[in-house]
């Protein structure tokens, strides 16, 4: 046994007593322990990554799969990095290429990859709920990449532990999410996950891109999210800003007079800034349009964690691979 992995086995396996899930899907039924749980492992990994060399066993003969039917760099990317890190064979599939061409359904799909011995898939899809349907027909662990508007769960919790590592707990904080919530997978799951760890969110976005039917969906978590449709007011005192990509490709005609009004209203610029605590974070989960949804000064200030988001992706998708199959 390695020193990383022996380092690995001491610290992960008390934690692993709390954990029973074989698939990650959403953050919506996840405790505040599961959380913890994901983050304490994350931070054993981080110390795997500081190596020279980072390598561990972990799935040594095991097959992991991206199977990506929507576009990605970060999610694809790190999962493959941190698979091939935890000695796992990695194989790339995406919808063009595949025999998803020739018309082969998603659950036959999943089910000839699962035949070829394949231990986790990770899953992209421009449908909603289409890991869900997945992980019904094989045995196979299946994690959300990504699904339509949905969930982005591991993004999700990049968020949360980035946010954590930086400010020490995200119990209390307002945290201020921004921009086009109506069709963000990944403002869905991290109000679940920053409601879960004790949260106040505030939505900010034109009502065109937050449906009132969003927030029907949301009647649990009620008294710790809020709407403000005028960004300087949702800012103040926030703790944290949260800002989302203006999704062009799922926009429907008319729900924005123009982007230069959009930039108007909307952008967190230096000044928009300003209303926030002194010291408050700026999170964006990529791909950033820089001057649009963010000014370039600022995407690059003090305040930004992006960098730090794309550099926890690796540690917490190998935490992940980790508690879902990990020896
Ligand atoms: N944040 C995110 O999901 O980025 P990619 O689309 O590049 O994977």
């Amino acid at each position: 046994m390695t020193r990383q992995n022996q380092g690995l086995s001491e610290s992960v396996s008390s934690q692993l007593d709390t954990w029973n899930r074989s698939n990650v899907l959403d953050l919506d039924d996840f405790s505040r322990s599961e959380v913890e749980t994901v983050f304490e492992v994350t931070d054993t990994m981080q110390e795997v990554l500081s190596e020279r060399t980072p390598r561990i066993p972990d799935l040594q003969s095991q097959t992991v799969v991206n199977l990506f039917y929507e576009p990605s760099t970060r999610t694809r990317t790190s999962f493959e990095r941190a698979a091939k890190i935890m000695s796992a064979d990695t194989i790339n599939v995406s919808g063009s290429g595949s025999s998803v061409e020739k018309g082969e359904s998603l659950i036959d799909t999943v089910r000839t990859l699962e035949s070829m011995g394949t231990r986790v898939i990770v899953m992209r899809h421009r449908q909603a709920g289409a890991p869900y349907l997945a992980s019904r027909h094989v045995q196979t662990s299946i994690i959300n990449g990504g699904d339509g508007a949905h969930a982005h769960p591991t993004q999700a919790l990049i968020d949360l532990y980035t946010i954590r590592n930086k400010l020490g707990a995200i119990e209390g904080l307002k945290v201020v999410i921004v921009g086009d919530i109506l069709h963000s997978r990944v403002a869905r799951s991290n109000i679940w996950g920053l409601v879960c760890m004790g949260a106040k969110v505030t939505l900010c976005a034109p009502l065109t891109l937050l449906h009132n039917d969003f927030l029907l969906a949301y009647k649990e978590v009620e008294g710790h999210l809020n709407v403000e449709p005028e960004l300087d007011l949702a800012l103040e005192d926030a703790d944290v800003i949260m800002t989302l990509r203006l999704q062009e490709e799922r926009q429907k005609q008319g729900l924005l007079p123009s982007i230069r009004e959009y930039i108007k209203y909307y952008q967190i610029n230096s000044e928009r800034l300003r209303k926030a605590k002194p010291h408050a974070l700026l999170l964006h989960p990529g791909p950033v349009m820089e001057g649009i949804e963010i000014s370039t000064d600022v995407s690059r200030s003090t305040n930004s964690v992006i960098d730090e988001q794309v550099e926890n992706g690796v540690a917490i998708r190998m935490a992940l691979l980790h508690l879902v199959a990990g020896d």
